[in-house]
């Protein structure tokens, strides 16, 4: 397996936080190891993002996603890749309780995938853990605004900072995860001027997603600027539709085997 230690040319959890206010930071989410060594040519940092659940196996949320799940996708994405760092979310459920558990089943996903950094959700309630795990030797990605596995909290995925009396605590929750040793932090779901505010504000770079052209690096879920994402969110350009590519050329193949046309083993081995 190549591990990100093997390869002295990944890119590092520290060389992305030296991107603050530099040349835009690109990256995408990937699960599988073919679709990472795609993105490993063009992005700085990939995410296997616990989005997973939802876009590959089904879920309503990300809240089901199991730790065993991320580790599975996050091996094969480290194996796919040779250059960019590998972030694996936590999910929901393996890091809130307390920063001794935060950092057990973080220590796992860096070990067992050789990752290597991890995101967990939250802002000014996630300080302590963000700082004991950065302490600990576990590079930390840091993600507020709108966080989807507080979605029965929140009452949906709903854009954050809509009412400007809440930009206070977004701020707040920026400026606590960089100061407890965050390496960057996504604002997901926000509204444009906020992001750039907080952009402003902060001496580590923000990652935007459905927020700010302003912040320091943008990143979107792969499958939804693929467009094959059934639903994709009303924020994401969609650069490719693989979709209708994809039900194409099944559709071919079907009628090729329907017809007899499909072609025999001295034509394709040929
Ligand atoms: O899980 C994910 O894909 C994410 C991105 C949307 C930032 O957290």
């Amino acid at each position: 397996m190549s591990t990100q230690t093997e390869n002295i040319r990944r890119v590092t959890a520290p060389q992305i936080a030296r991107r603050k206010g530099g040349e835009p930071i690109v990256s995408l989410t990937s699960y599988h190891a073919h679709t990472a060594a795609i993105v490993d040519r063009y992005a700085d940092f990939i995410l296997v993002g616990d989005s997973l659940g939802m876009v590959m196996h089904g879920m309503d949320s990300t809240v089901g996603v199991s730790l065993e799940l991320m580790i599975m996708h996050g091996k094969a994405v480290v194996r796919g890749t040779k250059r960019a760092l590998v972030v694996v979310d936590m999910p929901f459920g393996t890091y809130e309780e307390s920063p001794q558990t935060a950092f057990r089943n973080a220590a796992r996903v860096i070990k067992e995938t050789g990752c290597g950094a991890i995101k967990l959700e939250g802002g000014r309630r996630m300080a302590e853990t963000i700082r004991f795990l950065t302490e600990r030797g576990i590079p930390v990605m840091a993600h507020i605004g709108l966080t989807p596995q507080s979605t029965h909290v929140m009452g949906g995925f709903k854009t954050q900072g809509r009412d400007e009396d809440t930009w206070p605590l977004h701020e707040e929750d920026a400026r606590v995860v960089a100061e407890a040793g965050a390496f960057a932090v996504v604002l997901e779901g926000m509204v444009e001027p906020l992001a750039a505010r907080i952009t402003k504000q902060i001496d580590i770079p923000t990652i935007g997603i459905g927020a700010s052209a302003d912040c320091d690096g943008q990143i979107l879920v792969l499958e939804d600027m693929l467009g094959l994402n059934p639903w994709t969110p009303k924020f994401v350009k969609v650069y490719g539709q693989l979709g209708p590519m994809i039900e194409a050329a099944v559709k071919s193949y079907a009628e090729e085997v329907k017809t007899r046309a499909f072609p025999g083993e001295d034509q394709v081995y040929r």
